[in-house]
């Protein structure tokens, strides 16, 4: 799946990103530290608990456990000692955060389905009634067991169904008498209860009458609409990752319970019904309902039920080869560059996989109400519009290379995890790391100009270490339970974290030992299920044969220190005299006096060392505290760097000397020689360090005085991101028209070279440059930029048509806007919203949806806020989460966006359902900027009283209260630093 508002999104693949502040730690006194550590190990021991999971409490269960093995098996999981469940001691103790509410957990309550029942196929008809006043569903199936043990009950999984009858009979037809049946709501179990046992190794059917809501929540099996002439269309289709394929028929609904499906679907006859298989045949036997016909698609091949769709529309679409795209009709000619790009990603990965795509067809759907970005059901991808629309002339740069990268995202997931499926969602993080990693490689493959591999960087990379910095953040492989907890972990950590260390340890794999060992895992587990020590085995074994790793270590031991430990190192490198390095790691927290935790977490760190010779050398620290490279540079060279390309998921620090010296190479034309992934990272090292007290800001500006100089997009990205940090600090400070005046200073230039003109056949990334660039120089109030945003927005305010004729650049589009909403009135904002209203394009909707945040007028915003919670007021339940991240990036909007959120707190629950993940969007977005002790506290004492009904948010509010705890300790600390520095420095350009 991937996401759109929420907090796994791609910065470019989400124009409101919602960036993760950073964080530091609470400080505990040394000997509380202490005591605590003392009190946690008891726990653990106590406790035996074998979970990674810095969820686990302590003495809550299993008391039973405690006995010599489980004492040794902790000694040896040393994993274990990183993910410190400090978190919830220390806070309770130093009145920070407060804890995490497991009830799931403490109740100990098994959801897992018993295994001696399995479906072999389910058979499935199911009849919507698409009627406004109706809105309902019939469906019965027939499911296929396997029975393993005797057995006097039936368990699977239902929600919010209503269940009219049920039968078992066995494969002769003979009926087994139903006893009960009964729902667990808690565990949303459907047990069915019978007078007699069923047979061991004998197969049986179950069959089930059911109706349910066509609901308008976005999930399950639900509704969607769009105007077109003036009539209200009514559409209806699925989202069932993680849990929701229980919603539409009841089912065996965990991922490794494969089945298959055939799908039997009634529809109108005007109307097509599409599903993961293609339809075989349409017969009109539709008893008492005349206007419709059922279609009935071919059997799957096995499958999860999580990838389970259909779609029942009135859509047409346009094809190439097996290639299908959807669309409502009038925004078909939309979808052109999809069907273009999506039969050459497939070829690609055919190629890359070494397996052909198994199934016959493909379709991929643009569906206007759509709570995620896409999903990849197995032959049938779901998307919401401005995912897979594009038009030419009216959709930017961005949006295109968007698309490219969620259709090649979900295209992967065709392979990586719906052929091979991860066992159970604590995997999760291979489904997602992967299609996250190989998205980018599918993207390059049909355009090779964006480079995509160095933008992982500012994409994924640099994203993920400021997430991962936090004590809130989780190991990567995660116990998870529940709903609220799979749907919890569909976040940064999984994606982001997942993919860079896969891009890791393809580097110090090298690319064919990686790419043979996928084949190879593909291949011998295709159709059925895996977990990440299937890979990793795999791995070794195809490493093993061309020696490409140190002696006797296997892939597991590297990969382990990864993915079951919280957080990851900064290494630190200090040249002696003689040429020698001394290398050590230690875990990277925010407060760096925390080392009572850190000393204990140890990795496997591939370190790459390049010298100012462009030599290379290669080591490993491996999972130990500290080593000595002896000879590594000589004498006289003036530089080295750590980290060639940024592969590695860790931060780099050096001697003063080192630093400086590679402050003076970055001067002048000297940047050139090192290449621009290794100047975003120093960059994003350099200011990350400096935030945590590693380095002085002192060196951390002075590496961002090059910039004036720089012309490349992935270090202007990185700067920008990291920079906005300061901005977000000093923008309600008596000083930011310093902070403005250094900004200015260093990108004047730049913004003068590139114009507001594009012209033909220009490089996408400087398109991209152009792009944060102006807008950046608009947001800093650079008058040029300004009066020429605020004139080119009058100029279509004034044209004849103005929803016909628009002559901005599609790429400036959404800085012209904002910066015009943002200077004008209420004038400016109707016609923007008329705009909104009319236009036919998802892109375009989008970037006025967030240019109208822009406003400086605090009714126009807090009637945008109510609108976006109105429905039928023209904003999408899905766009909500925009609308309040851009509301709240606004400096005018953000503490009104914040106590919007509080005021109606019940009301947006009941609006996006309890466990919407929108809701974890909203939480983050609207606290982002808070640095003083007075919103700290205000938010604490919110999520106190409300801490039960954060649901799927828990983990966001934690993470969102330790930022603003972090920020307003950076003012205390660092604010006048930085400020003098700005004050002092000099500009020469
Ligand atoms: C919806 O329409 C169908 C077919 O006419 C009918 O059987 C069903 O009872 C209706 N449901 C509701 C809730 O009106
Ligand atoms: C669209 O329909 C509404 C309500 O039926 C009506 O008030 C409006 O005038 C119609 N607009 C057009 C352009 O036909
Ligand atoms: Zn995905």
């Amino acid at each position: 799946m991937t996401h759109n508002n929420h907090s796994e999104n791609l910065s470019m693949m989400d124009t409101v990103t919602t960036k993760y502040g950073k964080t530091t730690f609470v400080t505990v006194s040394k000997s509380l530290a202490i005591i605590l550590l003392v009190i946690f190990f008891i726990c653990l021991i106590v406790t035996g608990l074998l979970t990674y999971s810095f969820t686990s409490t302590c003495g809550s269960k299993n008391d039973t456990d405690v006995n010599s093995e489980v004492i040794i098996s902790q000694e040896k999981s040393e994993p274990l000692k990183c993910n410190e469940n400090l978190i919830t001691t220390t806070t309770t103790t130093t009145s920070t955060t407060p804890k995490i509410p497991r009830k799931f957990l403490n109740e100990n309550l098994n959801i897992r389905l018993p295994e001696h029942i399995k479906p072999h196929s389910y058979q499935i008809n199911l009849i919507p009634f698409i009627q406004e006043g109706n809105f309902t569903f019939h469906g019965e199936e027939t499911i296929l067991i396997n029975v393993s043990k005797n057995s006097n009950h039936i368990t699977l999984h239902s929600d919010s169904l209503l269940i009219d009858s049920v039968n078992v009979m066995n494969i002769n037809n003979e009926s087994v008498s139903v006893k009960d049946v009964r729902m667990d709501t808690k565990r949303q179990f459907l047990i069915i209860d019978l007078d007699g046992f069923l047979q061991a190794n004998k197969q049986y059917y179950v069959y089930i009458q059911f109706k349910g809501v066509l609901n308008n929540m976005l999930e399950g099996f639900y509704r969607s609409s769009y105007v077109e002439n003036n009539i209200t269309r009514w559409l209806a289709a699925t989202q069932f990752q993680a849990t929701d394929a229980r919603k539409a028929f009841p089912c065996f609904d965990e991922p490794a319970f494969k089945a298959k499906f055939q799908i039997n679907i009634a529809r109108m006859k005007n109307m097509t019904a599409i599903s993961n298989m293609p339809r075989i045949d349409t017969t009109d036997d539709v008893k008492h309902l005349p206007d419709y016909v059922w279609d009935h698609f071919q059997e799957s091949l096995p499958m999860s039920t999580y990838l389970v769709a259909f779609v029942v529309s009135d859509f047409q679409n346009i094809s190439r080869g097996i290639f299908s795209v959807w669309a409502r009709p009038s925004a078909l000619s939309q979808a052109k560059f999809a069907v273009e790009i999506g039969p050459m990603i497939l070829k690609y990965y055919e190629k890359f996989f070494g397996i052909d795509y198994p199934l016959p067809k493909i379709d991929m759907v643009a569906i206007p109400d759509f709570s995620e970005g896409a999903m990849e059901n197995w032959g049938l991808i779901t998307y919401r519009e401005a995912v897979l629309l594009y038009e030419k002339g009216i959709s930017s740069t961005a949006s295109k290379q968007r698309i490219a990268h969620v259709v090649a995202h979900e295209l992967a997931h065709q392979w990586f995890g719906n052929l091979v499926t991860p066992t159970w969602w604590e995997d999760l993080w291979l489904n997602e790391g992967f299609a996250t990693y190989v998205e980018f490689l599918g993207s390059y493959s049909v355009n090779p100009k964006w480079k995509d591999l160095d933008l992982f960087l500012v994409s994924e990379l640099h994203e993920s270490l400021i997430l991962d910095a936090l004590k809130s953040s989780h190991p990567i492989s995660v116990k998870v339970n529940n709903p609220d907890e799979i749907n919890d972990i569909f976040d940064r950590i999984s994606y982001s974290k997942g993919a860079s260390i896969i891009r890791m340890m393809k580097g110090f794999l090298g690319d064919e030992v990686f790419h043979l060992a996928l084949q190879k895992y593909l291949k011998n587990r295709m159709y059925k299920n895996a977990e990440q020590d299937d890979l990793w085995q795999t791995l070794t074994e195809e490493s093993l044969e061309i020696k490409a790793l140190p002696n006797n270590v296997s892939v597991k031991e590297i990969m382990d220190t990864w993915t079951l430990q919280t957080g990851y190192p900064v290494v630190t490198a200090n040249k002696q005299q003689n040429g020698d390095l001394i290398i050590n790691q230690q875990r990277y927290l925010l407060d760096r006096n925390n080392a009572v935790t850190t000393d204990q977490c140890l990795w496997w760190v591939p370190i790459t060392i390049m010298d100012s010779m462009g030599t290379v050398s290669e080591t490993w620290l491996k999972k130990e505290k500290e080593i000595l490279v002896e000879q590594a540079i000589s004498p006289e060279i003036p530089w080295y760097l750590i980290n060639v390309q940024q592969n590695g998921y860790y931060r780099v620090n050096y001697d003063e000397q080192n630093w400086k010296s590679l402050i003076n190479q970055l001067q002048g034309n000297g940047h050139r020689l090192i290449q621009s992934t290794n100047r975003a990272q120093m960059i994003d090292d350099a200011m990350n360090l400096a935030f945590a007290g590693y380095l002085s800001y002192d060196i951390a500006l002075n590496v961002t005085l090059y910039l004036t100089n720089e012309r490349e997009y992935v270090p202007w990205k990185a700067a920008i991101t990291n920079l906005q940090f300061l901005h977000k600090m000093f923008i309600r400070s008596g000083y930011f028209d310093k902070f403005k005046i250094y900004l200015i200073s260093i990108l004047r230039d730049f913004y003068i070279e590139l114009t507001f003109k594009e012209s033909s056949n220009e490089d996408p990334t400087r398109v991209l440059n152009r792009m944060e660039i102006i807008d950046y120089a608009c947001k800093l109030g650079l008058k040029d930029c300004v009066l020429q945003a605020v004139q080119q927005f009058q100029n279509w305010r004034n044209s004849a048509n103005p929803d016909k004729e628009n002559l901005i650049n599609p790429d400036l589009r959404q800085t012209v806007y904002c910066t015009a909403i943002s200077d004008g009135g209420q004038e400016e904002w109707e016609f923007a919203w008329n705009r909104y209203l009319n236009t036919n394009v998802a892109t375009d909707k989008e970037i006025l949806l967030t240019s109208l945040a822009c406003s400086k007028d605090i009714w126009i915003l807090s009637r945008f806020l109510e609108r976006s919670l109105t429905e039928n007021s023209g904003i999408r339940k899905h766009d909500i989460a925009r609308v309040f991240a851009s509301v709240s990036e606004n400096p005018v909007g953000h503490d009104l966006a914040y106590r919007f959120m509080k005021i109606n707190w019940d009301r947006i629950r009941e609006y996006l359902g309890p466990s919407s993940m929108f809701m974890s969007s909203l939480v983050r977005s609207s606290t982002d900027k808070f640095n003083t002790e007075e919103e700290v506290n205000d938010f604490k004492s919110f999520f106190e009283r409300k801490k039960e009904q954060f649901g799927v948010a828990v983990r966001t509010a934690q993470q969102s209260l330790e930022q603003a705890e972090a920020n307003t300790k950076w003012m205390k600390e660092y604010f006048n630093t930085v400020k003098n520095w700005l004050e002092n420095v000099r500009i020469i350009s």
